[in-house]
Order: structure tokens, then C-alpha cells, then sequence
């Protein structure tokens, strides 16, 4: 598959991009600030904090707390790990009884129930084995990121 070019310059805070690569969805967020604050606070929660498993192998500059370049932009591809059905953004918690009233905001997986923080990263005790995948990208400039 060819790499795919996608343009970020005009994505506003908080805003979610759908791309497709290789016939897989891949998702470009925008975090804000306090997305990206919640993330020390999920970080006991999370199975694979550092991004150390291999199911989906992180590439070494999104081993990080933010699993990205640039803290402001995650990039995943929006398969869960577990039977590959596709999570859905959940950023509120708001009337929705499947998530816990401390949810700081995330993706949700409707088949089994796995939950995913702000980065990506799985919750204990899910049935997902693993992160969501960050595939291999780069940036262009500050507005262009190429996946692939
Ligand atoms: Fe996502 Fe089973 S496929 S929890």
C-alpha cells in the first residue's frame, strides 16, 4: 500500500481525522491540553504504559506517555487488539452507563468492552492484548503528516 499524505492544518482542538491506510482506518487527533493532562492520571491504569509489547510493535519515537511525535497529534489505527472490531471515540463520559464516572476520556471497543486512553493505550483487565497500533509516519511540515 501506498503511503497516505494527510493534511492537519486546519483540524481544530479536540477534533478527531478519519484516513484510511492499507484498507485499515487510521485516526489523527488534535489533543488539547487537558486531554493530553489526563494522561499522567491513566497512566497507572493503563496495561502497557511505556508501550513495551509486541503484538503491535510502537515504533521507538511514539514509546512515549503521548505514543506520538509531537504530544499535540496521536496517530493509531482504529482496530482493537483484541478481535479487531473498531473502537469509538469517547471523550465524555456523559449518558453513557459503559463507562466509569471517573472516565478521563478515550476510545471505547462496543464488541467486548475494552477501553483505550487518550493515547491509545489499553486499560487493565480488558480483553485487548494490546495498545492500538501507531503506524510508521512522519511530518512533512508543521501541517503534513505522511503514514505509511
Ligand atoms: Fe474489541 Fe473484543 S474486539 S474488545
Amino acid at each position: 500500500g501506498a503511503p497516505v499524505e494527510v493534511d492537519i492544518g486546519g483540524m481544530k482542538p479536540g477534533e478527531l481525522k478519519r484516513v484510511e491506510w492499507r484498507g485499515k482506518p487510521v485516526w489523527v487527533v488534535r489533543r488539547t491540553e487537558e486531554m493530553l493532562a489526563t494522561l499522567e492520571k491513566t497512566e497507572p491504569k493503563v496495561a502497557d504504559p511505556d508501550s513495551q509489547r509486541t503484538a503491535y510493535p510502537t515504533p521507538d519515537y511514539a514509546k512515549n506517555q503521548y505514543r506520538s511525535i509531537k504530544p499535540e497529534y496521536l496517530v493509531v489505527v482504529g482496530i482493537c487488539s483484541h478481535l479487531g472490531c473498531s473502537p469509538v471515540e469517547k471523550f465524555n463520559a456523559e449518558g453513557d452507563p459503559s463507562l466509569p464516572g471517573d472516565w478521563e476520556g478515550g476510545f471505547l471497543c462496543p464488541c467486548h468492552g475494552s477501553t483505550f486512553d487518550l493515547a491509545g493505550r489499553v486499560f487493565k483487565n480488558k480483553p485487548a492484548p494490546d495498545n492500538l497500533e501507531v503506524p510508521p509516519h512522519m511530518y512533512l511540515s508543521d501541517s503534513r503528516i505522511l503514514i505509511g
